[in-house]
């Protein structure tokens, strides 16, 4: 509705005749007993970012640890640059091109900046990044090698976690959960940085539990609830009470409204 697009929206702007470098068909998924993931099926453009946003316990992480390998689908295939990886391991697929930013970040507490880097390059592709590279773009973290992860702020843990899934030289990153906990200046900075990283032409699927930031950052995005996709689609096709009853399970704007 008239709304100029800031930068990211550029950077992230899907070509309309992209290839679809993920394609994720009628995946299911259980805990146990528990359907968490029901027939999830969306594609993602090559260089584009993709957000999938949803309230607590959506299934956004099962989706994402589903695609990178880490818990296995009852149901359902994922494609990734027209392959069928649906039955290859963690490090087959990290071999391929795709890279997991763990929810919580999962950094070593005990490593140093540096140790808890090169965990990012045990398998990895050739391709631009390097550790040197990697210094190069934050510099701060050359100055900070040696210091233990635990030392680091929220942002600062995230940027290291970040490169580190970087120095597999993926050509999909999986964020889950980028900007949890970090104040809205990191959050912007972090972004920032993963702009300029994606001019290589990185493809980015991410979750993040602010809406308003995905939305500005994504081509395209879906919206789920209770394992099942209730919204998908460009964010621009949508009005916020559209995406807010999306989010929520309401049925109609009317019951948004009604709400205190
Ligand atoms: N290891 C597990 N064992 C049992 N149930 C689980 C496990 N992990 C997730 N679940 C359940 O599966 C459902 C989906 O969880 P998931 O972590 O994928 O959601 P999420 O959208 O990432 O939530 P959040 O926003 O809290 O990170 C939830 O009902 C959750 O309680
Ligand atoms: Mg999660």
């Amino acid at each position: 509705m008239g709304r100029r697009p800031n930068m990211a929206e550029v950077v992230a702007a899907e070509p309309a005749l992209s290839n679809q470098i993920l394609e994720v068909e009628g995946l299911c998924a259980h805990h146990g007993q528990l359907l968490a993931l029901d027939g999830v099926s969306f594609t993602v453009g090559e260089g584009s970012v993709f957000a999938v946003i949803g309230a607590n316990g959506a299934g956004k992480s099962t989706l994402m640890r589903s695609i990178a390998g880490l818990h296995r689908p009852s149901e359902g295939r994922v494609i990734f640059d027209g392959t069928d990886i649906t039955r290859l391991s963690t490090p087959q697929r990290v071999e391929l091109g795709i890279s997991l930013v763990p929810e919580g970040r999962r950094l070593f507490a005990s490593l140093s900046v540096e140790e808890n880097l090169l965990t990012g390059t045990y398998i990895r592709r050739s391709g631009h990044w390097t550790i040197e590279r990697v210094y190069e773009m934050f510099p701060w973290m050359w100055q900070r090698k040696n210091q233990r992860s635990s030392l680091l702020s929220g942002g600062e843990q995230q940027t290291v976690a970040i490169s580190r899934a970087l120095l597999a030289n993926p050509r999909l990153l999986l964020i889950d959960e980028l900007s949890l906990g970090l104040a809205p200046i990191v959050v912007r900075s972090i972004y920032g940085s993963l702009s300029k990283i994606m001019e290589g032409g990185l493809t980015v699927l991410i979750v993040e539990q602010d809406v308003n930031q995905a939305l500005s950052v994504a081509a395209k995005f879906q919206c789920m609830l209770e394992g099942r996709t209730t919204l998908s689609g460009k964010p621009a096709e949508f009005t916020p009470e559209e995406i807010e009853a999306a989010y929520f399970g309401l049925n109609s704007t009317s019951s948004i409204h009604g709400k205190d």
